[in-house]
C-alpha cells in the first residue's frame, strides 16, 4: 500500500519552504559599511585620467575586485561591469562584429548571450545544443557557419562546460572570436582549465541568482590587453575617452555607462573568496542526490563529461516520459505538490521569441534582419535545433535546490517525493490531461 499523492489529497512530503539564496554575512556588511563610510560610492569618470581618487578605470574595490578575479581565475585581465548582459555587450563591441557579420550561438540560454550580436546590428545564428550538456554541438556549429561568420557565444548552461577544444579549434581554423558566457558556472573547469579563460573573453554575472552575487553585476576576463582595454571604453563612454588616448585603431568605439559602483565592487569581492566553499556545497550535496537516485527510471541524473567538473547552477535530470507513461507536466505539479519544485526546461529556444520571428528590432525597417549590408538568409523557424526543442519541451528537468544553506535533509526530502510520485504512477497516469474523464 502506498501512500496516497498529494496532488489526489494526500500528505505532502515536505511542507517547509525552500529557504532564500543568501551567500552573505558579517564580512559582507562590513565591506559595505566601509565603502559608505568613504563617502565615495563610485569613483569612475568618463574622461582618461588614471589619477586617483576619480578614474577612467574606478574606484579603489573596483581596481581591487578586478586584479583579486585576476589571480583567482589565472587570467591577465579581468573587467568589472554592472551585469553579465553589460559584459556580453561590451565584449561583443570589443570583438569589432557589426552589421551584415554573423555570430553563431547556442539558443538555449538567456536572451543576452544572442542580444549582445544584434547590439551591433550583427545576426545571431543558433546552431543546436547536445542532448548531454545542453551547450553548442560542434558538428551542428560547423553547419550554421557562413563567409559572414565572425564569433561564436559559447554558454555553459546550468554550470556543466561546453566541449571547448572543439569548438576552440573550429575558431581558429576559421579566425572566429570566442566569447564564453560563464553567467551560469563561476569556478567550473574543462580539462584542468577554468572556464572563461579558453576563449577570447569570459563573462560572468554576479546577479542575485547567481553562485557568487552583489546585487547586480558582471566581471569579462580577458588574456588580451587590447581586448581588455576595449571592454574598458565600451564600459566607459569610450567616444570621449579615446581621443585623449590617442589611439587610431579603436576610433569607431561607442561606450555605455556598464560601471560597478564601489559598494557592488566590495561585496563582490568578499564574495568571491567565499566561491570555493560555496561550490563544494553544491558539488556535495548534488552527488549525495545523483547517488541516492542512481536506480530511478523516470529520472536520469545529471551528465558530467570526462575531464570536466560541473559548477551545479541547476541540477538538471533528463525525464523518461517512455517509461513513466505520465506527461512531464503531470509528473512537476505531482512533485510540487509534494513540496518539491522542479521546472520543466529553461527558457524557450530564443528564436521562437518575438524579436526573432517577427524580425522587427530597430524601428520600422526590421534591422538588423533587413540590414542592407547583410547578405544572408538566416532561419528561425521552428525546428531549427531540433535537441534544444526536445530539451524544452519534454526531456529537461531541473532544480536550483543544491545550493546552500540546503542541506542533505532536503536532499532526503527530493528523494522521497519522487519516489513516492513513482511508486504511484497508475493513479498519476489517471489525473494527467487527456485520461478518461480528464480534458
Ligand atoms: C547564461 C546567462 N547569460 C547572461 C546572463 C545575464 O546576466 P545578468 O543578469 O548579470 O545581466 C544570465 C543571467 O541570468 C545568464 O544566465
Amino acid at each position: 500500500m502506498t501512500a496516497r499523492l498529494a496532488i489526489a489529497g494526500g500528505t505532502p512530503v515536505r511542507t517547509k519552504p525552500v529557504p532564500p539564496h543568501k551567500t552573505t554575512g558579517t564580512e559582507e556588511r562590513e565591506a559595505v559599511l566601509r565603502v559608505l563610510d568613504s563617502g565615495y560610492l563610485s569613483l569612475f569618470e568618463g574622461n582618461w585620467t588614471p589619477d586617483a581618487p576619480f578614474s577612467f578605470r574606478g574606484g579603489p574595490e573596483v581596481q581591487a575586485l578586478e586584479a583579486e578575479w585576476s589571480a583567482r581565475y589565472g587570467v591577465a585581465h579581468a573587467v568589472a561591469v554592472n551585469s553579465a548582459t553589460s559584459g556580453l555587450y561590451a565584449a561583443m563591441g570589443a570583438t569589432g562584429v557589426g552589421p551584415g557579420d554573423e555570430v553563431i550561438v547556442s539558443p538555449y540560454t538567456m536572451s543576452a548571450s544572442a542580444a549582445c550580436a544584434m547590439v551591433y546590428n550583427a545576426i545571431p545564428v543558433f546552431a543546436d545544443v547536445r542532448p548531454d550538456t545542453y551547450a553548442l554541438d560542434v558538428d551542428s556549429v560547423r553547419a550554421r557557419l557562413s563567409p559572414r561568420t565572425k564569433a561564436i557565444v559559447v554558454v555553459h548552461l546550468l554550470g556543466h562546460p561546453a566541449d571547448m577544444d572543439p569548438l576552440m579549434a573550429l575558431a581558429r581554423e576559421r579566425k572566429l572570436m570566442v566569447i564564453e558566457d560563464c553567467a551560469q558556472a563561476h569556478g567550473a573547469t574543462y580539462k584542468g582549465r577554468t572556464v572563461g579563460t579558453i576563449g577570447h573573453f569570459g563573462v560572468f554575472s554576479l546577479n542575485v541568482n547567481k553562485t557568487i552575487q552583489c546585487g547586480e553585476g558582471g566581471v569579462v576576463t580577458t588574456a588580451d590587453a587590447d581586448l581588455a582595454l576595449r571592454v574598458q571604453l565600451i564600459r566607459n563612454h569610450a567616444e570621449v575617452v579615446v581621443g585623449q588616448l590617442n589611439r587610431a585603431n579603436i576610433v569607431n568605439m561607442l561606450g555605455y555607462n556598464y560601471r560597478m559602483t564601489e559598494i557592488e565592487a566590495a561585496i563582490a569581492r568578499v564574495q568571491l573568496t567565499r566561491l570555493d566553499a560555496l561550490n563544494a556545497h553544491r558539488l556535495a550535496l548534488a552527488a549525495y542526490l545523483t547517488d541516492r537516485l542512481r536506480g530511478c527510471d523516470a529520472l536520469e541524473p545529471p551528465h558530467v563529461a570526462p575531464g570536466c567538473t560541473h559548477a551545479y547552477y541547476l541540477y538538471a535530470m533528463t525525464y523518461r516520459e517512455d517509461r513513466t507513461g505520465v506527461p512531464r507536466a503531470t509528473f512537476l505539479q505531482a512533485l510540487k505538490a509534494e513540496g518539491v519544485e522542479f521546472a520543466g526546461g529553461y527558457v524557450q529556444p530564443l528564436y521562437l521569441q518575438p524579436v526573432y520571428q517577427t524580425r522587427q528590432l530597430y524601428g520600422e525597417v526590421g534591422c538588423p534582419f533587413s540590414c542592407p549590408f547583410y547578405d544572408g538568409e538566416v532561419s528561425y523557424a521552428p525546428g531549427l535545433c531540433p535537441t534544444a526543442e526536445r530539451l524544452h519541451a519534454r526531456d529537461l528537468v531541473t532544480t536550483e535546490m543544491v545550493r546552500a544553506p540546503l542541506t542533505r535533509e532536503d536532499m532526503d526530502d527530493i528523494v522521497k517525493a519522487i519516489e513516492k510520485v513513482t511508486a504511484n504512477l497508475d493513479e498519476l497516469r489517471a489525473l494527467a490531461p487527456g485520461a478518461p474523464g480528464k480534458p
